[in-house]
């Protein structure tokens, strides 16, 4: 495969009569290079966690996407053809064109400590010298879409920052992700990279957990133990707090129609268990993959496994549509 960096292809159209106006953006945060990497291929988050873009794509290739974006700016929709690709180590690039004005986006990351990177974008506004007044409105424009597009993507980085710091990791750590790979919503991605101990059991007696009817239930922490347990028509409803595909915090997500809907893909999650309330005093124990309800007449044990993370689908989860 050939592929042109930015500066590259600027040579060229400098070469060609063009004037470009540079200028970068760069974010530090809490996370590894690879979740920047794959923050920037991930295709099915943009459509359901960006609100101010609609991606439509034409043609997917491991490391090329194309598509039509619709992109509100300033409450007008523009429909601009973009074309991105992988474009060496730690290293992404795209370009679109409107009117006459061409823009040319690299974007880069580095490691500058344990899980801690920096990014920088750097974006290349050209076209004939004449329309060269223009770059200074273009460049505030982006300016604002980019603040916009990172108060929406920096939480997903820093979520698989905090996963990290507790020991987790993910199956595709490692080469750069590819885009279509992130296509699969049903994989489970998240590995263990410790030895995690699982908590210590836990107990709600029944005045805790008649607290469920006000307000849902949240145990341990958002990883793969931590629980969710919410009261639905005479139900106790068990859900995970951590989606297994590349680890959202599913605590916030509105529950309908007894299942949850991931906030950065869209994977719907039925619960894991559920338990009549009030339950029988001889109700028996539920056994889950990484737990053991034990209900009986004075509340609800929890038991954690050590069952190590499995990366299978589990065929009672429906995928949403990507409708691509
Ligand atoms: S993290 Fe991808 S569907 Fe939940
Ligand atoms: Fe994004």
């Amino acid at each position: 495969m050939i592929t042109k960096s930015k500066d590259e292809l600027i040579g060229k159209l400098t070469a060609a009569g063009f004037v470009f106006s540079q200028f970068r953006l760069v974010n530090e945060g809490d996370y590894e290079t690879y979740d920047a990497d794959w923050n920037y291929k991930d295709i099915p988050h943009l459509n359901i966690l960006h609100k101010l873009v609609n991606g439509f794509p034409t043609s997917i290739e491991e490391h090329v996407i194309t598509s039509v974006n619709l992109q509100k700016v300033m409450g007008v929709v523009l429909p601009m053809v973009v074309v991105n690709y992988h474009s060496g180590k730690n290293r992404q690039t795209y370009y679109t064109s409107f009117l006459s004005l061409l823009l040319i986006v690299e974007t880069t990351w580095e490691s500058i400590g344990e899980i801690r990177t920096r990014v920088v974008t750097t974006y290349a506004i050209g076209s004939k010298w004449y329309m060269k007044l223009l770059h200074p409105i273009v460049r505030r424009l982006i300016t604002r879409n980019y603040e916009n597009l990172m108060s929406e993507d920096i939480p997903m980085r820093s979520r698989r920052g905090e996963l990290r710091k507790w020991g987790y990791g993910f199956r595709t750590d490692g080469p750069p992700h590819t885009f279509i790979s992130t296509l699969h919503i049903l994989d489970e991605n998240m590995v263990t990279k410790v030895d995690l101990q699982p908590p210590p059991p836990i107990r709600l007696g029944l005045e805790e957990l008649a607290k469920v009817a006000q307000e849902d239930i949240l145990t341990t922490r958002s990883d793969h133990w931590g629980l969710r347990l919410s009261a639905r028509d005479g139900q106790l409803l068990v859900f995970p707090r951590l989606c297994p595909h590349e680890g959202a915090c599913l605590d916030r997500q509105e529950i309908s129609t007894n299942s949850v809907r991931c906030p950065w893909h869209g994977r719907v999650l039925r619960p894991l268990a559920s338990l009549p309330l009030p339950w029988p005093a001889d109700s028996d124990p539920v056994d889950l993959r990484y737990h053991r309800l034990i209900p009986d007449g004075n509340g609800l044990g929890i038991e954690f496994k050590d069952t190590p993370l499995a990366a299978r689908i589990d065929p009672n989860e429906q995928a949403a549509d990507i409708d691509l």
